[in-house]
């Protein structure tokens, strides 16, 4: 029987829809080489949606993130919506969708290619063999406790709060610890458990779990400290999980050790096998419509689905493969390419990436 699942695809704004294109595409040929079916269905999200609804994140689109199995998403947001009040502003939609499907885990793998070694702006010895992955927690935290701005006496006045129940650390420790478990059995749990008494809970938590994963070789480190750390010595880390903000800041940092945060893939993950796919990159204005940005990040985000949702491990590992090739083989977007190296359009990568996809898929027969 041929799988056949459903995937609700949300373009957004900026380079979003033509990033998303190709991996849309990518996943139709994936599918006549192997079998493996996807029904797409698109909806709008983001600025783009704001301008046609007056919300960046209409109930229609959701809805449909609710009927699919997967959500993969290209990026949202930009200058022309920055000055709107924030209900209306595309991040805030991005954020509703995350706490509306309860997506509490959001991994962020930050992988260096070996043909890319030039590409990062580490040392190679530094930047060489590292395979980390971040682990966030998405739907808590500051992001989303309660905000305030007043105006008092001597002026203005604003505040955002910090707030973790025990449950909502211990099921994204769990899940990092899970995850830990497949890979390289290292965890540092990453806080600033020496100011914020959230991170002395979270420190706590983690301590209880950490007996019920006595394989799991556990560290807490202070979050200055590990961003020090990841420029320092990358090659140490194999999970690190963190809180929402720490995390958001940490994954930007740990993307770069890669070359170029247009490589990044993301997953967000809830209770069961749905998620949310996008790449970690922004909407970045300044080159939408060119047809120059780097597809590699949703593409990868695209295999991340098709392992995390669809639980189909070969298919995304084909995927993965047809990137490392067309890397090996100089295949470079100008985000990453060298002074002098040929340069690919978005379209041309993508193109490179089909064909090693379909040499692949004969090679295994
Ligand atoms: C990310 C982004 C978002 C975040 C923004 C766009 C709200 O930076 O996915 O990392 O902070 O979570
Ligand atoms: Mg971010």
């Amino acid at each position: 029987m041929t799988k056949s699942f459903r995937v609700a695809v949300l373009p957004g704004d900026g380079i979003g829809p033509e990033v998303v294109r190709e991996a849309v595409d990518l996943l139709g040929r994936l599918g006549e080489l192997t079998g493996l079916s996807c029904h797409i269905e698109e909806g709008i999200f983001g600025g783009a949606a704001y301008e046609q609804t007056g919300d960046p994140l209409p109930e229609e689109t959701l809805r449909l993130c609710r009927e699919a199995d997967a959500v993969l998403m290209g990026a949202v947001g930009g200058p022309k919506w920055e000055h709107l009040p924030r209900e209306k502003r595309p991040e805030t939609g991005l954020l509703r969708l995350r706490k509306s499907l309860d997506l509490y885990a959001n991994l962020r793998p930050a992988v260096v290619f070996e043909s890319m070694l030039k590409a990062s702006t580490l040392k190679s010895e530094v930047a060489e063999g590292v395979d980390l992955l971040v682990v966030r927690e998405l739907t808590g935290g500051i992001y989303f406790g309660e905000k305030a701005c007043t105006r008092t006496a001597e002026g203005e006045r604003a505040s955002d709060q910090l707030v973790y129940h025990d449950w909502e650390i211990e099921r994204i420790v769990r899940k990092a610890f899970e995850l830990a478990m497949l890979r390289r059995k290292k965890l540092t749990s990453v806080d600033k458990a020496n100011v914020l008494e959230s991170s002395r809970l979270w420190r706590r938590v983690v301590e209880r779990l950490s007996a019920d994963y006595p394989e799991v070789d556990v560290e807490h480190m202070l979050v200055d400290n590990c961003a020090m750390q990841l420029v320092y010595r990358p090659r140490q880390f194999d999970v690190i999980v963190t809180e929402n903000m720490f995390g958001d800041i940490l994954s930007d940092e740990a993307a770069m050790l890669t070359g170029s945060i247009g490589m990044l893939p993301s997953a967000s993950l809830g209770k069961g096998r749905f998620g949310l796919y996008e790449p970690v990159h922004g909407s970045a204005p300044d080159i939408a419509g060119k047809g120059v940005a780097n597809p590699i990040a949703t593409i990868l985000s695209m295999a991340m689905m098709l392992k995390y949702s669809f639980g189909c491990a070969k298919e995304a590992e084909l995927v993965e493969k047809a990137v490392e090739r067309a890397l090996q083989e100089g295949a470079r977007t100008a985000d990453i390419a060298g002074e002098g190296e040929p340069v690919l359009g978005t379209r041309g990568m993508a193109e490179k990436i089909r064909m090693h996809l379909e040499r692949l898929a004969a090679e295994q027969g």
